[in-house]
């Protein structure tokens, strides 16, 4: 099973995704606008796959994000920082491969992460945190529809200076208004190798 959005799905992460995320997170176009510093081991990708492809729960969750046409993997992403008294969940996206920046695939992951969040998990809220000099990445939340809820100032160090972070969340009864009060997701079929 798969979470279908309606170019990408979103799939578990399984072991043999490390090669890509090793090559991905050690290259600073991916990671500058990201909380990764460090050189990245092939060890850390490993472990990371390994947790990610058997830890999923309710409090954390990871999803590796494909083309739906092609079955290519192309970044990850996933819910953080749950609150189970709250509802409220922290989300995440990267998108590895650069070559598909910029063809509506993370808008559409993000969209499909979020309707997971609100109509699996029953979420409240969900929110992101992103530096402000990533503008494709303000543009695919806002058309998601994330609202703007305020920054942390200097809250990021990226290419040699402080950045703000902005803040964006979304309600549950906002993601209603805009897409409905049902949305059912869909079961895109993964890949049946394993
Ligand atoms: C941020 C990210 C997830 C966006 O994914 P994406 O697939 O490129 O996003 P989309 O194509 O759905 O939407 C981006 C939009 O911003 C536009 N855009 C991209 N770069 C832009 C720029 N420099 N200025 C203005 N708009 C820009 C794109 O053209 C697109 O708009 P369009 O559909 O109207 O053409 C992806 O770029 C990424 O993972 N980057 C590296 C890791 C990262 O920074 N993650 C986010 C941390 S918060």
């Amino acid at each position: 099973m798969a979470l279908a959005g309606e170019r990408v799905r979103l799939r578990a992460i399984e072991r043999s995704d490390a090669a890509r995320c090793y090559r991905w997170f050690n290259d600073r176009e991916v990671t500058e606008h990201l909380n990764v510093r460090y050189p990245m081991s092939y060890a850390t990708e490993e472990e990371w796959a390994e947790r990610g492809s058997t830890a999923n729960s309710y409090t954390g969750s990871q999803f590796a994000i494909e083309i739906a046409e092609t079955g290519e993997h192309i970044g990850n992403c996933g819910m953080h920082e749950v609150s189970v008294l709250d509802r409220v969940a922290v989300v995440g996206i990267a998108i590895g491969a650069k070559q598909h920046w910029g063809r509506g695939y993370g808008s559409d992951a993000m969209r499909t992460l979020v309707t997971f969040g609100f109509r699996d998990m029953n979420l409240r809220r969900i929110m992101l945190l992103v530096d402000e000099d990533q503008p494709g990445g303000i543009k695919a939340y806002e058309r998601v529809g994330f609202k703007h809820e305020g920054r942390e100032r200097a809250g990021h160090w990226s290419r040699g200076r402080a950045v703000d972070f902005l803040i964006m969340g979304i309600l549950r009864e906002e993601f209603d208004a805009k897409y409905g009060a049902f949305v059912p997701i869909g079961e895109g079929a993964g890949d049946d190798s394993h």
